[in-house]
């Protein structure tokens, strides 16, 4: 198993890249922690009744609960995986988390490359702000950067499109801030490793998924 983490502001489109990557390599998967946390929540688990409010609020869900979901995913993944993390860690503490999940897991795997979407906050306003989402099948959308053939409708399963709880612009200024506060430290943490790879993140999604792509191949381990 090999371990990608994907990480980069609110909407830099960590999601995107990540879902595009994986129908593209059938050995990678996309695990995204707000995805998991979402699903939690719908399906009113004891760690969704818990993370609700902080989602809401577009603050952190505490490391130890998102914590435990990814490590549990982690001991379920077969050998010859590449893991493409969305979302995860978030903060120093979960990279610490994520170190010790991979070791212990049977396939002993470690993180070997840690990608950057590099954005502006201007951009990530913008994205935000136009994101669809489809509630059936998990098909993302921009209303003009990536529209559905049919406005508000679904490509794939025709299922009406709808607008993320925590996109209204308050909360995304506040995920914005703590993005800063909390997770910018994993920039120099993973720099530090030798495995910090930046990709600029405001081309088109094509460009960027080549350039992920390209990354993810360069690397080694
Ligand atoms: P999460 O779901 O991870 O939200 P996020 O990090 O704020 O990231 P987003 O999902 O908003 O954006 P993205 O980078 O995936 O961008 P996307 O591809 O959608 O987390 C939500 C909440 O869960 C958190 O606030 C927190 O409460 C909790 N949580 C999750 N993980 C946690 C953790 N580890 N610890 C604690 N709490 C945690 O793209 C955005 C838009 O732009 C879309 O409309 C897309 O179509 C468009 N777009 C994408 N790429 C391009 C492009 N190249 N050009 C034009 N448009 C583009």
């Amino acid at each position: 198993m090999k371990i990608v983490v994907i990480f980069g502001s609110p909407g830099s489109g960590k999601g995107t890249i990540a879902s595009r990557l994986t129908k593209l390599n059938p050995q990678m998967i996309h695990v995204s922690s707000g995805d998991m946390l979402r699903k939690a929540v719908e399906d009113h688990t004891a760690v969704g009744l818990e993370a609700e409010s902080y989602m809401r609020d577009g603050a952190l869900v505490p490391d130890e609960i998102i914590g435990r979901m990814i490590s549990e995913y982690i001991a379920s993944v077969d050998s010859g995986t590449i893991v493409l993390l969305d979302g995860f860690p978030r903060t120093l503490t979960q990279a610490d988390i994520l170190d010790e999940a991979a070791q212990t897991c049977a396939c002993s795997a470690e993180v070997s490359l840690a990608v950057l979407l590099d954005i502006s906050d201007e951009v990530v306003f913008d994205r935000v702000a136009g994101r669809r989402g489809c509630p059936a099948c998990g098909a993302g959308y921009h209303v003009t950067n990536i529209p559905p053939r049919v406005a508000g409708i679904c490509d794939n399963c025709g299922t009406a499109l709808v607008i993320r709880k925590d996109d209204t612009p308050e909360t995304v200024a506040q995920r914005i801030a703590i993005y800063k506060q909390q997770t910018v430290p994993l920039i120099a943490f993973y720099a530090e490793r030798g495995i910090l790879r930046r990709v600029p993140a405001t081309g088109s999604v094509d460009d960027i998924v080549a350039l992920t792509q390209r990354a993810i191949s360069e690397n080694p381990a």
